[in-house]
């Protein structure tokens, strides 16, 4: 067997310092970078791990007879407020199963035509928004995040932040922003640190304990409103049961799960359209293919049918080319089931190997021009001779993500619905900066737009 390689690192800290800035997803890319062996191996606080980027690789990972989801750190520190969620459960408790079961309907295609109008009247907040601001640097990360925790929260519970009446990010995302960015921190920084932080543990339960009390209110709301009967997310977990068993999920386990779809569901997407508005500013023909069919498929001032936007073809290859060159979530772990023999390295069972998603995304065995923003990639006859490893934003098998319609269906509206109405500019010529809180955004971008058909 191979040996795998692995940077050299201090006594008692091991690889800790490589890795403990705030963007450890850029320094996992950076050591990649060093490794033609398409793998690596940290030795971080307390325990060993496995980076693997190496697309023949990544495919035997995704084998689930041999390879499963790991709950370790940093998704066992999530767990201190997600709990037994969809996101941070093992795969071998019967709740993951129960809710999984009990949850998938709600994403289904005719769910994502249900729940068409709420993404629309929230995307038009957003324009009404834009357009009262025109000419304004206006704050993208946090405009899409604002539209994408309001989406979620409607739909999914019928809830209302009313996000964009405000020039303040709500304090439900001021607590995510830190207890997400403290659960990464304590993924890589050795635990007697986290303990010598003074007044970190007490923010950390601050945080925490904003976001449950936010939760609490969406079920009480809705207990209080009657609102039996009805068929979104907090609907079916209240009333529905598990079809293979007959279980019902638990008052904790629904509380895990609001909190889980409240930061699952709009966390990622914000970053997706962020990317995607960045990509754009940067290849003016693709922007001008986009403002092209946006004209041609949604023509006039209606708001866009669900089935008109369902035709789209050039927005959803800029957004799976987006998560292609910038994956809101840098990475996810598997472990073996036994001791494996992993394209000729010995990975004993248990071991952590993390999918580095930025680097696989790039890598020269699956992608020609891996640097080039291509959304001819995505064209079908192209897409079908795609490396079967070479692409993963949403994970794997079973554990894969269940919100990936809803992700791509509330992208592609939102994006032809600013596209339609707005032309885009980027007078400050940013620069990427990541900002890492677990998930990847770009940090301080700004973009100003003017309306499109008062100037035709
Ligand atoms: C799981 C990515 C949007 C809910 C995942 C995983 C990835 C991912 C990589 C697997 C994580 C792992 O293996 O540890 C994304 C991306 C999104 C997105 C890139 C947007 C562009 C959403 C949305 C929702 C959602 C909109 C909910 C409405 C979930 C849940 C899981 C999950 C609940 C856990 C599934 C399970 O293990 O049963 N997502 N996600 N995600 N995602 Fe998403």
């Amino acid at each position: 067997m191979k040996k795998i390689p692995t940077p050299p690192g201090l006594p008692f800290l091991g690889n800790t310092l490589q890795v403990a800035g705030d963007t450890p997803a850029l320094a996992f890319d950076e050591l990649a970078a060093r490794y033609d062996e398409g793998l690596f191996q940290l030795e971080l606080p307390g325990r060993t791990v496995v980076f693997a980027y190496d697309p023949d690789l990544v495919t035997e990972l995704c084998d689930e007879t041999r390879f499963t989801k790991r709950i370790g750190p940093p998704l066992s520190i999530v767990r201190d407020f997600a709990g037994d969620g969809l996101f941070t459960a093992e795969g071998d408790e019967p709740v993951w199963g129960h809710a999984h079961r009990i949850l998938m309907p709600a994403f289904s295609q005719r769910s994502m035509k249900a729940y068409y109008p709420q993404m629309l009247e929230i995307g038009e907040q957003l324009t009404a928004s834009w357009s009262a601001r025109q000419g304004q640097d206006l704050p993208v990360s946090d405009d899409m995040t604002r539209l994408t925790l309001d989406v979620i929260s409607l739909t999914g519970f019928g809830y209302r932040f009313d996000s964009f009446a405000s020039p303040e990010l709500h304090p439900f995302l001021q607590a995510m922003g830190g207890a997400l960015t403290e659960a990464m921190h304590r993924n890589t920084r050795p635990s007697f640190l986290t303990r010598l932080r003074q007044g970190g543990e007490a923010a950390y339960r601050r945080d925490i304990e904003v976001m449950r009390g936010l939760v609490d209110d969406v079920i009480r709301r809705r207990r209080a409103g009657g609102g039996q009967g009805a068929k979104d997310l907090l609907g079916l977990m209240l009333e529905a049961a598990d079809p293979k068993t007959g279980a019902r999920l638990s008052d904790e386990n629904i509380r895990d799960q609001v909190l889980t779809f409240l930061i699952a569901g709009h966390e990622t997407t914000s970053g997706l359209l962020s990317f995607a508005l960045y990509n754009l500013l940067r290849e003016p023909h693709v922007l001008a293919m986009a403002y092209d069919e946006v004209d041609r498929l949604l023509p006039g001032d209606e708001p866009p049918s669900y089935e008109a936007v369902m035709k789209l073809d050039v927005i959803p290859r800029i957004l799976e080319e987006t998560l292609r060159v910038w994956s809101p979530i840098p990475a996810f772990a598997v472990t073996p089931r036994a001791d494996e023999n992993l394209g000729g390295y010995h990975v004993p069972a248990g071991r952590p190997v993390v999918v580095l998603l930025p680097t696989l995304h790039k890598h020269p065995k699956a992608w020609e021009r891996p640097d080039e923003f291509d959304i001819d990639r995505w064209l079908p006859e192209r897409k079908a001779g795609h490396h079967p490893g070479g692409y993963k934003p949403f994970g794997n098998g079973e554990r894969a993500c269940i919100g990936r319609q809803f992700a791509l269906t509330e992208a592609r509206l939102v994006l032809a619905m600013i596209l339609r109405r707005f032309a885009i500019s980027d007078p400050a010529v940013y620069r990427m900066k990541i900002k890492q809180t677990l998930t990847l955004k770009p940090d301080e971008f700004t973009i100003r737009v003017r309306e499109r058909r008062a100037h035709e």
